[in-house]
């Protein structure tokens, strides 16, 4: 008997989907030792070419799918919060697993998801719903499993690094690579979510939940964006042999966990920093393992198809073995979150001075008060008596940068502080 499917949404995803059932049925067939057949998909549209075809029913009635009692497993890739929660709550109640792309619903909802996967004894898988392609989810909670993993960094947001690459090799302004890359369909016409930092925080919630075996919500990280990014940041980044990064950081020392999502100063020596243009990479520190890094495709239609299939056969696999016991909720820590002023990096503080005697000289002292040092200084002349001055500052506590700027932007001789991005990596 063929194992039976149903699709929410037949969209970007739910198209790569039966794509790669259908273009590598064979091969899916033998590894799994079982056939699979798309029983039923839902979508508003009824009408429109998308370019696949088969034989299964196409329908606007969420029950004909939901309520079949042939369908083994529903694969959700409709996106947003509601109906798809509903759905997923729906289709484990009538008892057929779930496998989702959705990283907005899997971050703020999946605690209650999973545990009514539990409830219902059905899987609820997710590899789609981070790095689209890329197999990290099973990496972290499967291959790499005999470990403690205590950093995870990735740049998880496609749009975002593309606008970086652009910026950084071109020399181009912000504002025009975004519109650019809207043009191009990377950026959607609001861009918020990505540009903000939310996708990549949706995403490091569901990475650190799962490396560190403790919940994080999404309200837990710490979000920053990189529309304040310029190609003079990226400009001085060259200058100190490093790059400018969107970067989600994910880190498990002293008992406590740390997230946040922010651009980051990297030194062109890290694995991350030649990851370019949409490639996505998650790069695992783990205290066996070592260093490991995960590159790919983090979205489009096979990518992302190839993911949600790979979480069909795990599934089948266990359908097949009669298992049990699905091992879906894995958060058997409940872990402190690091305060934000806790966090320790090194800082670059851009700022625009007068080129006046005992202004770097004050500068220091204002630093020095908050209990920070230097590690390099770039001073370059701007107009009449103006400097622009970088400061790379030592490691040190983000509670002391902030006082150490409210004191150094009542100082009159700084004109403005054009920006502030933190390290990665010590520097
Ligand atoms: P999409 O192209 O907009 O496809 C979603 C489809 O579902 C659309 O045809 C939509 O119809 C339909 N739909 C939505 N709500 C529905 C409802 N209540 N009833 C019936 N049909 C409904 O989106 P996508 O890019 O495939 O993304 C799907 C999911 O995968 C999202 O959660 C996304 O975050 C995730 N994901 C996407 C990618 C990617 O590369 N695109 C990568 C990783 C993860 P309408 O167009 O009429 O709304
Ligand atoms: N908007 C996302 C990105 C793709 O730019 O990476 C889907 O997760």
């Amino acid at each position: 008997m063929p194992i039976k499917i149903g699709i929410l949404g037949l969209g970007t995803v739910g198209c790569g989907v039966v794509q790669v059932l259908q273009q590598n049925a064979l091969e899916i067939q033998t590894r799994s030792h079982c056939e699979f057949e798309i029983k039923g998909i839902l979508d508003r549209d009824l009408h429109s070419e998308r370019g696949v075809t088969g034989d299964f029913l196409l329908t606007d009635q969420p029950n004909e799918i939901l309520q079949d009692p042939e369908i083994d497993i529903i694969v959700e890739v409709m996106g947003g919060i509601e109906p798809a929660r509903t759905f997923i709550l729906e289709a484990l109640q009538h008892g057929k697993h779930v496998v989702t792309a959705n990283k907005d619903l899997i971050a703020l909802h999946g605690h209650e998801l999973l545990d009514a996967a539990d409830k219902a004894g059905k899987e609820l898988c997710f590899e789609a719903s981070v790095g689209g392609g890329i197999p990290i989810i099973a990496a972290l909670k499967e291959s790499l499993a005999a470990n403690r993993i205590t950093d995870v960094i990735g740049i998880i947001n496609g749009t975002t690094n593309y606008i970086l690459t652009a910026m950084a090799e071109q020399g181009r302004e912000y504002a025009e690579v975004l519109a650019e890359a809207q043009k191009l369909g990377y950026a959607e016409a609001n861009p918020s979510a990505d540009v903000d930092g939310l996708d990549a925080a949706r995403k490091l919630a569901i990475l650190a939940s799962i490396a560190f075996n403790s919940r994080v919500a999404l309200k837990d990280v710490f979000v920053e964006g990189i529309s304040k990014i310029t190609r003079e940041d990226l400009a001085y980044a060259a200058e100190l042999g490093c790059t400018i990064k969107l970067l989600a950081i994910a880190k498990h020392q002293d008992e406590e966990i740390e997230v946040r999502v922010h651009p980051a100063i990297l030194p062109n020596d890290h694995p991350l920093a030649s990851v370019n243009g949409v490639f996505n990479a998650i790069y695992v520190v783990g205290d066996a393992v070592g260093e490991t890094m995960f590159y790919g495709r983090g979205a489009g239609s096979l990518p992302t198809g190839s993911a949600i299939v790979s979480d069909i056969m795990r599934i089948a696999r266990n359908i097949q073995s009669s298992s049990k016991s699905p091992l879906n909720c894995s958060c058997y820590l409940d872990l402190p979150i690091k305060a934000t002023s806790d966090f320790h990096t090194a800082f670059y503080i851009r700022l625009l001075v007068k080129d006046e005697p005992r202004v770097l000289a004050t500068l220091a002292q204002l630093f020095a008060e908050a209990n920070i040092s230097f590690a390099s200084i770039i001073q370059k002349p701007r107009g009449e008596h103006q400097a622009e001055i970088v400061l790379v500052t030592h490691p040190c506590r983000e509670g002391s940068l902030q006082e150490a700027l409210a004191s150094v932007k009542a100082y009159s001789k700084v004109h403005n502080i054009h920006n502030v991005i933190r390290f990665e990596n010590g520097q």
